[in-house]
């Protein structure tokens, strides 16, 4: 089996540009021919669907009802696989560690058919976020010019550095208009 690259993308504070960028990046890297496959891991309000514009059927929530595969719910638009998630289901949300864990896993049936897996996590510092963070290898911090993004960057890093012995972070500042911001 060929090694997958596991990327996050969190930040802390909401409408940082999170999804965006995940989403900017999961094309580029198609584009350079990489097998990307974008995971929506914001599981109560997700919303990569809406900026691809795929309407999904079944998503993440069947695979954790045991209905369906992972397989079966992807789906395939610009190059990229993506993996959706569902608005504003609850037990979604209070999912316990080992079954975000169980979703990451899962991963390792479709590990032939990916280079990348992309995840785009949830606003905040929730166990669902930090469990999607620590199951990734490279994290990618996105933060814009506001003191409230700063502080919940921090925090954010500071909690893995802490709780999970995360050592390495890449940090992306995003809607800057200057190279000071
Ligand atoms: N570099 C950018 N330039 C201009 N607008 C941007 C940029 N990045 C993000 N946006 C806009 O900011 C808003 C929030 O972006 P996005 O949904 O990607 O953030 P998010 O961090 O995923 O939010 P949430 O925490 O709600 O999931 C969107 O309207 C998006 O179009
Ligand atoms: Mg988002």
């Amino acid at each position: 089996m060929h090694p997958i690259q596991v990327l996050a993308v969190t930040g802390g504070k909401g409408g940082v540009g999170k999804t965006s960028i995940s989403v900017n990046l999961s094309l580029a890297l198609a584009g350079l021919n990489k097998r990307v496959t974008l995971l929506d891991a914001d599981l109560g309000l997700a919303n990569v669907d809406i900026l691809l514009g795929i309407k999904a059927t079944r998503t993440i929530a069947d695979v954790m009802a045991g209905e369906c595969s992972l397989a079966d719910i992807m789906v395939e638009t610009h190059g990229i696989k993506v993996i959706p998630a569902s608005s504003g289901v609850q037990s979604l949300v209070s999912m316990g560690p080992g079954q975000h864990a169980g979703i990451i896993h899962a991963f390792s049936e479709l590990a032939d058919d990916m280079d990348v897996l992309i995840v785009d996590t949830a606003a905040g510092i929730s166990d669902s976020v930090v469990s999607f963070v620590r199951a990734a290898q490279e994290v990618l911090v996105v933060v814009c010019d506001e003191p409230s993004s700063m502080t919940d960057a921090y925090a954010l890093i500071k909690l893995l550095h802490r709780d999970c012995q995360l050592r390495e972070f890449r940090i992306l500042a995003n809607m800057t208009r200057t190279a000071e911001e």
